[in-house]
């Protein structure tokens, strides 16, 4: 069985003290931060670039799960990848080219993810699903902390683990992304998740170090 990791995601942290909510993160078993890239048109937000994302991997010792919310992904792979990111997630709904895409995140040795809206059918990556390392369910409008978890992405994340078996893919993660708290993530881990996202579950909590590890018990 494949590892269940908890990738807390940065945007809810204190960017004028990252380092410092880092190391909180790591403290608590963190499995991989999860940082939050916007441009302000694929997603109304605008969050960090390439230079903030070089900053954080110099000081943390997890692994750094990329999740692109930008337009024209493909311009900007090379950076993100130089950055330091170990996963590149891309939007499905953000490139004409998403195949080339991926081969590009690959050709770095890094993996190669993808990310649906809550909208979005699966059939969208199914001629795609051999070249992924990762699939990720959005369960929220992608944009901003803090909404509500989307029931209907169980079912999503139900009907995109039967693929995977059906094509003996079983090795590509399923994360799941936005609204995950203590009181849904077993449910969610059940559903067939892999990684779990979550940034105001996290750091809404008195104590997001022992957050994490209460969620790390929840799904293990
Ligand atoms: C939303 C981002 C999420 C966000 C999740 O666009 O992709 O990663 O930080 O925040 P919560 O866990 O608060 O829903
Ligand atoms: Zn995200």
């Amino acid at each position: 069985m494949k590892e269940k990791k908890i990738s807390p995601s940065l945007l809810s942290a204190d960017f004028a003290n990252l380092e410092r909510d880092i190391r909180m993160l790591e403290k608590g078993g963190a499995h991989l931060l999860h940082v939050d890239v916007m441009d302000g048109h694929f997603v109304p937000n605008l969050t960090i670039g390439p230079p903030v994302v070089a900053a954080i991997k110099k000081v943390s010792t997890v692994p750094l799960d990329v999740h692109l919310m930008i337009e024209n992904p493909g311009q900007y792979i090379d950076d993100y990848a130089k950055a330091g990111a170990a996963y590149i997630t891309v939007h499905v709904e953000a490139t004409h080219h998403l195949h080339r895409v991926l081969q590009q995140i690959k050709a770095h040795g890094i993996k190669a993810g993808v990310s649906l809206n809550p909208h979005t059918p699966l059939s969208t990556i199914e001629y795609v699903l051999q070249d992924l390392d990762m699939v990720l369910i959005m369960s929220v409008n992608p944009g901003f902390g803090g909404q509500s978890f989307i029931p209907q992405a169980l079912d999503k994340v139900r009907a995109l683990k039967k693929m995977l078996q059906d094509r003996n893919l079983n090795q590509v993660e399923i994360e799941i992304d936005g609204g995950i708290k203590l009181d849904n993530i077993k449910e969610v881990s059940e559903a067939g998740v892999d990684i779990f996202v979550s940034g105001s579950g996290i750091f809404g909590a008195p104590d997001p170090a022992a957050m994490i590890q209460r969620m790390i018990e929840e799904v293990g």
